[in-house]
């Protein structure tokens, strides 16, 4: 996650993408679900954030972030199934860079950021679909949980009976991006 081509397709597909959806507005609070070692809060320092609060379940990863030594940006190690950082209502926007199929309990992170978000407060998030993850892992034994293997229809479904309304979303090469607003 730390690897250059990582960060290559970070900078040239996923950010690009997530602006084409809407993720241009200056001056907002954000925070990065699974931010890994800082790379999305440079990307996302572009947007001149009022804050930007990142958190990662990896002491190492989070340790990797702070020495990227940006302004305006904090750095956590939290779970993101307790994001008890930050207060009910308080952010703009929530950012996820490719980390909800890391995590079986991922329905309770989509809770605590429907939660943290304000109303009417965005949601950005990129995720591969679990069975195309689920064959490579057959092969490179890579190790996702399988209970975070979920399939994006059943993901977008259940964000829909969950408190968000997908506004656009981008479907390609077995990924989904998608902007969704909490209602
Ligand atoms: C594939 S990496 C993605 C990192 C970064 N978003 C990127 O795109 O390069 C997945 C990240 O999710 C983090 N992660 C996994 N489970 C987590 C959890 N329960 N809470 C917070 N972060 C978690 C990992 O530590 C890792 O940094």
């Amino acid at each position: 996650m730390n690897r250059p081509f990582r960060q290559f397709l970070q900078r040239t597909v996923e950010f690009p993408l997530l602006q084409r959806l809407g993720l241009r507005e200056e001056g907002q609070d954000i925070l990065e679900v699974g931010c890994g070692s800082g790379y999305g809060a440079v990307l996302l320092a572009r947007l001149h954030p009022h804050g930007y609060v990142g958190i990662d379940l990896m002491p190492e990863q989070i340790a990797l972030a702070q020495n990227r030594k940006l302004t305006n940006a904090e750095f956590l190690v939290r779970d993101a199934a307790d994001l008890h950082c930050c207060w009910d209502g308080s952010k703009d926007v929530v950012v996820i860079f490719g980390v909800l199929h890391h995590i079986p309990a991922w329905r309770e992170v989509i809770t605590e950021i429907h939660r943290v978000l304000k109303p009417g407060g965005k949601l950005f998030v990129e995720e591969p679909d679990g069975r195309y993850v689920g064959t490579f892992d057959r092969f490179f034994h890579w190790g996702h949980p399988p209970a975070g293997l979920f399939r994006l229809k059943d993901f977008e479904t259940y964000l829909s009976g969950h408190g968000f309304k997908i506004h656009r979303r981008v479907r390609t090469l077995g990924f989904g991006l998608y902007a969704l607003e909490k209602v």
